[in-house]
C-alpha cells in the first residue's frame, strides 16, 4: 500500500507534485560539472540585493516569531499597489494562496474550472479539498479557450484558475477575451487570477489590469509572488489581492504565521529594489527576443511568452532531447507530464546560459 491505511479516501488519487532534481544531484548522475539550470523559471540574475541585505541585518531577530499581518510589507505594497491593506494576504509563496482559495470556497460537491495543460498546483489545490476538477482543453495556439471555460461553469463551480501568463502555455487571455469571461461569471464562482509572471507581461499592450477590476467584480482574486521578477523563490513570499470579503474569508484558512520574518524582510526591501527590478526585466525581454529568434531560425516553433520562460515545439518526442540536453549540462523540463510531449519549457538565462542553451539543443538536434 502506498498510502496509510486511514488517510482521507479522496486524497488516494491525489497526485504529489513532483519538483525537479536538485542541480548538484543532476550534475553528479550526468557527470558535469558546470550545469545550467534552465528548468524552474527562476530568476537568473539571482536574489534582490535590497533584500539580501535587509536579511542579513535581520538574521539577529531569527529568535522572534513573525508578524502574523506582515505589517511593514502590507503597508508598503498597499500603497505602491494603490489598494487598501484590508485587500491583502501574503502566503508561503502565492502558491499558498493558491491553495488557501480552494480550502476555503471548495468542498465535497463543488467543482472548479482549469485550462489543460495549466500549472499543476491548482489542480492538487482542488484534489486536496474534495473539488471536482473541470479541466477545459487549450486552444491549438495554446491559448486558453474562454468560451469553452465559460461553459464549463456550473452551479456547482466555485472556483476558475486562470495564468495571467500561464505556465507552461506563456500565454494570456488579451483584455477583451479576460473582460467578456468576468462578465459571464456568476457571482457564486471567484476567478482566482494567478499572476505570478506579472511584472514580464505588464507591458503588453491588451494584457488587463485586473487590480483596477477588483472595484468592478467582487469574485475576483489575483496573486502574485516575490519568487520571479524579484529574484526570491527560496525565501517563499507571494500575495493575494481582492475584496475585504473575500480577504477575510481566506484568513480563516491561513496559518497564523505562514509568511516567515525573512521572507517579510526580504519581499520589502525588495520592492524598493528598482534597480534588480528594471535589470531582471530587461534581461528576460532580451532573452525572449534573442532566443526566439535563434530557435525560430532553426525551424522550431515557439509559443510567444510574456514570461521568463519558453514553451518550444520540437516537432518530435522531447523526452529523449531533454536527455542529450543534461548530458551537455543544460537542465530544461521536457513537457511530456503536462499532455505536450514534443515540448520543452526553458527559463531564459544570461545571455551566455541562453547562447549555451541554443547551441546545446541545436547541436542535439543536428544529430
Ligand atoms: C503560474 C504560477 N503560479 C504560481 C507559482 C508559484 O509561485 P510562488 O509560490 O513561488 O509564489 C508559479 C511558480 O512557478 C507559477 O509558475
Amino acid at each position: 500500500m502506498e498510502y496509510f491505511r486511514t488517510l482521507r479516501p479522496h486524497l488516494k488519487a491525489v497526485n504529489v507534485y513532483v519538483p525537479g532534481k536538485p542541480l548538484e544531484e543532476l550534475q553528479r548522475q550526468y557527470g558535469v560539472s558546470d550545469a545550467v539550470k534552465m528548468a524552474s523559471n527562476e530568476n537568473a540574475l539571482g536574489p534582490s540585493p535590497k533584500a539580501q541585505a535587509a536579511i542579513k541585518k535581520a538574521l539577529r531577530r531569527m529568535h522572534r516569531y513573525p508578524e502574523g499581518g506582515c505589517h511593514y510589507l502590507r503597508i508598503k505594497l498597499a500603497a505602491r499597489l494603490k489598494v487598501a491593506e484590508d485587500q491583502l494576504i501574503f502566503g508561503n509563496g502565492s502558491d499558498e494562496v493558491l491553495v488557501l482559495a480552494a480550502r476555503a470556497f471548495g468542498g465535497p460537491g463543488t467543482e472548479a474550472v482549469l485550462a489543460k495543460p495549466t500549472f499543476p498546483v491548482y489542480e492538487i489545490a482542488c484534489q486536496a479539498e474534495e473539488i471536482t476538477v473541470r479541466s477545459v482543453p487549450v486552444r491549438e495556439d495554446l491559448r486558453y479557450d474562454l468560451g469553452a471555460m465559460a461553459r464549463a461553469v456550473s452551479a456547482r463551480t466555485r472556483l476558475v484558475y486562470l495564468g495571467h501568463p500561464d505556465n507552461p502555455l506563456g500565454t494570456y487571455p488579451p483584455n477583451r477575451e479576460l473582460v467578456s469571461f468576468l462578465d459571464r461569471m456568476p457571482e457564486h464562482v471567484l476567478v482566482v487570477i494567478d499572476e505570478a509572471y506579472f511584472e514580464f507581461a505588464a507591458d503588453r499592450k491588451d494584457y488587463t489590469d485586473t487590480l483596477a477590476l477588483l472595484g468592478r467584480y467582487d469574485n475576483l482574486l489575483v496573486t502574485r509572488t516575490f519568487s520571479k521578477a524579484y529574484g526570491l523563490g527560496g525565501l517563499r513570499v507571494g500575495y493575494g489581492v481582492a475584496s475585504p470579503a473575500v480577504i477575510r474569508s481566506l484568513n480563516k484558512v491561513r496559518e497564523p504565521f505562514n509568511v516567515n520574518l525573512l521572507a517579510q524582510v526580504g519581499a520589502t526591501a525588495a520592492l524598493d529594489d528598482r534597480v534588480f527590478l528594471r535589470r531582471s526585466l530587461k534581461t528576460v525581454r532580451e532573452g525572449r527576443r534573442q532566443v526566439t529568434r535563434d530557435l525560430t531560425r532553426m525551424g522550431l516553433r515557439v509559443i510567444e511568452t510574456s514570461t521568463n520562460f519558453l514553451l518550444v515545439d520540437l516537432g518530435r518526442e522531447a523526452a529523449p532531447v531533454y536527455e542529450s540536453l543534461l548530458r551537455k549540462g543544460v537542465i530544461v523540463r521536457a513537457m511530456g507530464a503536462w499532455g505536450l510531449p514534443r515540448f520543452i519549457r526553458v527559463t531564459l538565462g544570461k545571455p551566455a546560459e541562453n547562447r549555451r542553451f541554443v547551441g546545446a539543443l541545436s547541436g542535439v538536434l543536428d544529430r
